[in-house]
């Protein structure tokens, strides 16, 4: 089986003492491995958890674990812009300056479904609640700058289960067509990688620098709804650690380098891979940065239209 791409020894190593850090879904997988990692190396870190007894928990094993640095857990829940103020108003009272926001929960292949603002659930959790949450945080980041922004995208902005990642700006929500939970997570994966390059441009400047990720194939609840988790953990585990299944902590690697690596800064707007499954199959070596083959990936103009879409969408407008 191919190697995963693993961040430098120096890089996770690095005394991150007096910064601050928020990771969204913090409480499994991806986003657990991250704050273990942030808190191993003397970051402060605020788990953003819908659930906070699950935020709580983890918190609770990292602490036992050794983490040098402080882990407090605030209520977040992406499918509630009201909850996403809330959350932001009562950590800038804590902390008005922040290094890094990592946003890294969420949802795949969902039933359809809909936000309590009315979105749809996947569009609404992975890309709306993240784009309000990240707005309402900048000027702590200006603050904090240099400073980072990881949105946590897929390799599925490409194309998840041979639906072609692309974005509807007619029926965001699957209003009109048929709902596919498939095509849904898609999009939602492309509105990430086109957030963060809007953002790049939007804060050249500031010290602020946005990129996007993909984290790899990994081994988490993230496939709770398209099948149950034992399935996918002990009867095709290892048919799919074969076909390229990591665990958690490899899967962390590319928010950790996009969020601490020094020559990120010199990549704004970019994405980051770990080995992926893209359609142009020589792509899925991935890279740190490296070129999406989805040629809506690159598109500048539905990025910026993404862009007021989406402050329309959260209130800003
Ligand atoms: N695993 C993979 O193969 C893979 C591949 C490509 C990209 N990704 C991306 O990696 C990121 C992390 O996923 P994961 O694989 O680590 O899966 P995971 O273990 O299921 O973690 C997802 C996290 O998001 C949280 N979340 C879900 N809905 C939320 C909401 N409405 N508000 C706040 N938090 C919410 C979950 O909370 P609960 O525990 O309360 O549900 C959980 O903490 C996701 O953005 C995913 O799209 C994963």
């Amino acid at each position: 089986m191919p190697k995963p791409l693993l961040c430098p020894p120096e890089i996770l190593a690095r005394d991150l003492s007096g910064k601050t850090f928020v990771v969204t879904g913090a409480n499994s997988g991806i986003g657990l491995t991250t704050v273990e990692q942030l808190a191993k190396q003397g970051a402060t870190v605020v788990l953003a958890c819908r659930r906070v007894s699950e935020g709580e928990r983890a918190r609770d094993t990292i602490v036992a674990a050794g983490a040098k640095g402080a882990i407090e857990v605030f209520e977040l829940d992406l499918a509630e812009l009201a909850s996403v103020r809330r959350f932001a108003e009562k950590l800038l009272a804590k902390h008005p300056t922040l290094h890094g926001l990592v946003n890294n929960a969420g949802v795949m292949n969902t039933p359809q479904g809909k936000t309590k603002d009315g979105f749809e659930t996947q569009f609404g959790v992975n890309h709306l609640g993240h784009f309000l949450l990240t707005e309402l945080l900048l000027d702590a980041l200006k603050r904090g700058a240099p400073s980072r922004v990881v949105a946590v995208s897929s390799c599925y902005h490409d194309v998840a289960q041979g639906r072609f990642g692309k974005l509807d700006f007619d029926d965001l929500h699957f209003e009109k067509r048929k709902y596919d939970g498939w095509e849904a997570y898609a999009q939602s994966k492309l509105a990430n990688v086109l957030h963060a390059r809007e953002l790049a441009a939007r804060l050249e400047g500031t010290g602020v620098t946005a990129v996007s990720v993909h984290p790899g194939w990994v081994r988490t609840n993230l496939i709770s709804a398209t099948m149950p988790r034992w399935v996918q953990d002990y009867v095709l585990y290892p048919v799919f650690r074969l076909s390229g299944m990591i665990e958690p902590w490899e899967g962390a690697q590319s928010s950790l380098y996009a969020l601490l690596a020094p020559d990120v800064e010199a990549h704004a707007g970019a994405y980051f891979s770990q080995r992926g499954m893209y359609r142009d199959k020589s792509a899925n070596a991935g890279g740190w940065p490296m070129r999406s083959p989805n040629p809506e990936a690159h598109n500048d103009a539905a990025a910026k239209k993404l862009f007021e879409v989406s402050r329309a969408a959260v209130g800003l407008a």
